[in-house]
């Protein structure tokens, strides 16, 4: 069955010299509080919860990343380059970035460069708070996942270690667009 809320693409992207020092990028945004999705997963599980912090890549830095998408996915829309960058505390077992959905855009393409075995999340939400895991996967570095981040998603961090992402962000055009465009580039 075809999964509705992320697939591994069948691709990679030069990254290489992409600068994503979070100390020298202008900061985007920080989200730390608990939407309703976390505070459903809370009756269920004890985590506690680290922000994340998104920062805008250097115009060069996304130039080149972008020029790599094929021409006819850039002709629907052009899309953000953001690192994220979430900082898990070493003495905090279970620490997630805790489920949420994205408020600033609705389809993501994560390319990943630096992995600890981190396990991202997709859930069901019911309108009575009943939250249910839909599925995850564990990305390695090199990965390209595409992601539907208007689906409630959340990340299980490793304790100490720190994560960075390179997410190319749709604002507007759906995962299901995105997805159907992707998926026929050459293998
Ligand atoms: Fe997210």
């Amino acid at each position: 069955m075809m999964n509705t809320y992320f697939i591994k693409l069948d691709m990679s992207m030069d990254t290489s010299g992409v600068f994503t020092d979070p100390a020298a990028l202008r900061c985007n945004g920080e989200y730390l509080r608990q939407q309703k999705y976390g505070v459903a997963l809370l009756r269920k599980k004890s985590f506690s919860s680290v922000p994340n912090r998104s920062y805008v890549a250097a115009d060069k830095d996304a130039e080149r990343l972008i020029a790599q998408l094929p021409q006819r996915l850039l002709n629907i829309e052009m899309p953000k380059v953001w690192v994220l960058d979430m900082q898990a505390p070493a003495h905090e077992p279970e620490v997630m970035l805790a489920p949420h959905v994205d408020g600033v855009r609705v389809t993501a393409i994560n390319i990943y460069s630096n992995t600890n075995g981190e396990r991202t999340c997709f859930y069901t939400y019911a309108a009575g708070g009943e939250i249910q895991e839909v599925g995850s996967f564990v990305a390695k570095d090199g990965d390209i996942w595409l992601m539907d981040v208007s689906k409630p998603h959340a990340v299980e961090l490793k304790p100490g270690k720190n994560r960075r992402v390179l997410t190319l962000s749709f604002i507007t055009t759906p995962f299901d667009v995105v997805r159907k465009v992707l998926s026929c580039l050459p293998s």
